[in-house]
């Protein structure tokens, strides 16, 4: 039996000024139809019948959580008493899971998935995922990789072991090495190699397996979420939880276990899959025009100007016109404008810092 697990409790700064503390990446909607968790869980519904769906999120996104997903029972939007990054996530869910009656039965398989990715074959997803689910059932931890097409720093890299057998169809291969966002120079060695895959950031494995995994690299972690499953059903629950996670690292999954784990397996996919992490994604998800500029929501008038990204989000249409300008990021929305370098947008958390400092 499956379980999918959408970790959504990101904050996805790098949006901003259309991301926001209230509607962070993954509650966009991107691309005019729906927004990125709505998709994530249209793309598992085949897979799993909501009930088996379990959303992780902040208390600051659930109400919206609810609104864009009202296919989902309540009781499966799992709060967090604070954000502490992806191993915490996956691991309060991994404890619900155990200890929680509920259609999952006992030891289920857990798909865990981003709620902020775009794919663009969601069949061909659905079949990697029935595989991985499939390699579980010998390997304690499966991932998902993809070939690399640029020395993307803000990634995971898997280094391909020895192949191991097949599932379904797929390739499995042990991990020889997984090292999280390295360096530009690694990076690139990484791309140009043939051996290295980019990190989904999609696992499947037992509840069990991550359990103990957990456990044995994560012991603070391990040893916190116990004193919240204990305190599970008491008067003082949430306190307990609330003072639990306040003491927790922020540690993500990637270098809590998968950096340190041994028993990894891999399966190379292709999905047409895209973490979207920053503006510089538009120019790979909508098609640019004549003069390399994506433009959405904005009538864009420019001389002299390409490779711009130029975004309005509002309801008035809008004119942006442009003159002599090149590589810049333009984002307006109804009470900030954002002019930036588009080689810099990777840095828009640090302007946010600034101006969180200026209050
Ligand atoms: N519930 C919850 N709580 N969800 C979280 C939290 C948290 O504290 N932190 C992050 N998430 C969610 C995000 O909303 C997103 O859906 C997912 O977990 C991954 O977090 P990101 O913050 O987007 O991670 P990343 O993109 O920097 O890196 C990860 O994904 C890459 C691929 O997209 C890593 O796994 C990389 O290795 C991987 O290549
Ligand atoms: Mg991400």
């Amino acid at each position: 039996p499956l379980v999918a697990v959408i970790m959504a409790g990101g904050r996805g700064e790098r949006f901003w000024p259309l991301s926001r503390r209230a509607r962070p990446k993954q509650l966009l909607n991107l691309d005019g139809s729906r927004s990125l968790i709505q998709q994530a869980v249209e793309r598992v519904l085949p897979l799993v019948d909501p009930q088996r769906v379990l959303v992780v999120t902040g208390r600051e996104y659930v109400a919206s959580i609810r609104a864009q997903l009202p296919e989902l029972p309540e009781a499966n939007i799992l709060v967090e008493p604070a954000g502490r990054n992806t191993a915490a996530c996956i691991g309060l869910a991994a404890v619900h899971l155990e200890r929680t009656p509920g259609p999952w039965g006992s030891d289920p398989i857990m798909v865990v998935l981003p709620a902020d990715h775009v794919v663009r074959d969601a069949e061909a997803f659905r079949r990697v995922m029935r595989a991985a689910a499939e390699a579980a059932e010998t390997h304690a931890l499966v991932t998902i990789g993809l070939w690399p097409t640029r020395p993307e720093t803000g990634y995971g890299y898997i280094e391909l072991g020895q192949p191991v057998g097949k599932a379904l169809g797929y390739d499995v291969y042990q991990v020889q090495r997984f090292v999280e966002k390295p360096d530009l120079t690694l990076a690139r060695r990484y791309v140009a190699d043939g051996r290295h895959l980019w990190n989904s950031g999609m696992f499947v494995w037992r509840v069990r397996a991550i359990r103990e995994a957990l456990a044995r690299h994560m012991p603070a972690l391990h040893e916190g979420l116990e004193r919240v499953a204990r305190a599970w059903g008491r008067p003082d629950e949430g306190a307990v939880a609330r003072s639990v996670f306040d003491g927790l690292e922020s540690v993500s999954i990637d270098y809590g276990v998968l950096e340190r784990a041994e028993g990894i397996v891999v399966i190379p996919a292709d999905f047409g899959w895209d973490d979207a992490g920053s503006w510089p994604a538009f120019e790979r998800l909508f098609a640019p025009d004549e003069a390399g500029n994506v433009v959405r929501g904005a009538r864009h008038v420019g001389i002299d100007t390409s490779q711009c990204i130029v975004v309005v989000d509002g309801a008035q249409p809008k004119l942006v016109a442009t003159l002599g300008v090149r590589d810049l990021v333009i984002v307006e929305t109804e009470d900030v404008t954002l002019v930036c370098a588009k080689e810099r947008a990777q840095d828009i958390r640090a302007l946010l810092a600034r101006l969180r400092s200026l209050g």
